[in-house]
């Protein structure tokens, strides 16, 4: 590949976001470390042209610019082993800047062998959980790649950057700076920083983009009836959607509602707490229905354990661990066992909440002869009697061999 003129013998993949802190790395890869810098754009369903960003990368000094459109692949091999394990970091985050992390980093390990790079590099900070997922995730592909993360102890304020940026003739589009870090792609929006460092303080309005308030969301509510072939959602009020569509439906719908807003004090990796908002509407209304397909679908015992594997999927996931044999194992159970959860799930929609109305399928465990208190009743309750006494068995033989207690001197 080109860049060869310009004299410099080493290259790096710089993951680009075309925002003020990447454009600067561009230049300053190539200044300070004396690297071509090639700069690789991801499209995860982030709002912004990725051909734009682009050729912004190719005006700032970049010796290549590569943009890629990885929304198919991020559904199908991240969001979809997931949503199997109903993923949600400590109960609430459905973990979509997560996910989308070691995608990235496996496309920037692909980029770099393409380009005969010797590192990556990344415009993460150092108190964050993104430099540990997208560090862990390339070492975990490449060791041998070298990985740059110069904003780990950046000392350039913003105002630095911008006069860096205009004494270089990098583009720079100074937009009224937002008080937010803000991370999007298609399975939610993470949002922190700001006002929202106080824990005590109700988020801002402007916190929020991807959903209405629930208190201005249609006084009507909105019923969806998702259908799921084994674990993945296929159709949405009977017409077939491929997974991008579908979400994206999701998120358009379910944000009108008011639906997918979370808020939340979270465990960072790094040992820190911070407050975090989340928008996924989509993933709020497809773990709900998956999970409540999976109650009609799958045994008790399949469930409670699964409940097991569902937490350390989440932790894995959210700890940069995507790209372990414990996460591919977990996966392969869950492909296995997702082999029933086929069926439509109805999902009303009504200020700011997803309640499942019903579901079905045709493998339903759900016997209606079993579970009914009317006269067409099936179940044996004179078997029950039985039961009763052999499951409490071995509680009596423990309460019968209690010994009285041995009163010292
Ligand atoms: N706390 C979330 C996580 O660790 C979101 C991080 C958002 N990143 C950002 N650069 N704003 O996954």
């Amino acid at each position: 590949m080109g860049g060869s003129s310009t004299g410099r013998e080493k290259k790096v993949v710089l993951a680009y976001s075309g925002g003020l802190d990447t454009s600067v790395l561009v230049h300053w890869l190539m200044e300070e470390m004396d690297y071509d810098v090639v700069t690789l754009t991801v499209g995860l369903g982030q709002p912004g042209d990725l051909e734009q960003v682009k050729k912004k990368a190719l005006d700032t000094g970049a010796v290549h610019a590569e943009a890629v459109d990885a929304c198919e692949v991020f559904a199908k091999e991240y969001i979809v082993p997931s949503l199997w394990s109903n993923s949600l970091y400590q109960g609430k985050y459905p973990l979509a800047t997560a996910l989308g992390r070691p995608l990235i980093a496996k496309l920037q390990v692909e980029a770099a062998r393409r380009h005969g790079a010797v590192a990556i590099a990344h415009g993460c900070t150092g108190k964050g959980n993104d430099q540990v997922r997208l560090e862990v995730a390339a070492a975990a592909l490449d060791p041998g790649l070298e990985i740059i993360a110069p904003m780990r102890d950046w000392k350039m304020s913003r105002e630095d950057e911008i006069k860096y940026a205009r004494q270089r003739n990098i583009p720079v589009t100074v937009s009224k700076e937002s008080p937010y870090s803000i991370d999007e792609n298609m399975w939610g929006r993470s949002c922190e920083c700001g006002p929202l460092e106080d824990p005590w303080v109700e988020p801002p309005p402007d916190a929020y983009e991807w959903t209405r308030p629930p208190a201005d969301a249609p006084e009507k509510p909105d019923y969806f009836e998702i259908s799921f072939k084994k674990g993945v959602p296929v159709s949405v009020n009977g017409k077939k959607l491929g997974l991008v569509d579908l979400i994206e439906l999701l998120n358009k719908s379910g944000g009108e509602h008011g639906v997918g807003r979370i808020d939340m004090v979270e465990d960072r990796l790094v040992g820190i707490k911070s407050r975090e908002i989340y928008e996924a509407p989509a993933a709020v209304i497809l773990i709900e229905a998956h999970m409540a397909l999976e109650r009609l679908t799958l045994t008790r015992e399949v469930l409670s354990f699964k409940t097991v594997m569902e937490q350390k999927a989440a932790q894995l996931t959210y700890e940069g661990l995507w790209f372990s044999p414990l996460n591919a194992a977990i996966t392969e159970f869950n492909r296995e066992i997702q082999k029933r959860v086929t069926g439509e799930v109805r999902v009303k929609l009504y200020k700011g909440s997803a309640i499942v109305a019903g579901t079905r399928s045709v493998n339903s465990l759900y016997d209606l002869g079993l579970a009914t208190y009317d006269s067409s009743d099936i179940f044996d309750h004179n078997a029950a009697e039985g039961f009763i006494k052999l499951w409490g068995l071995p509680l009596q033989v423990w309460s019968k061999a209690e010994k009285p207690i041995e009163k010292d001197g």
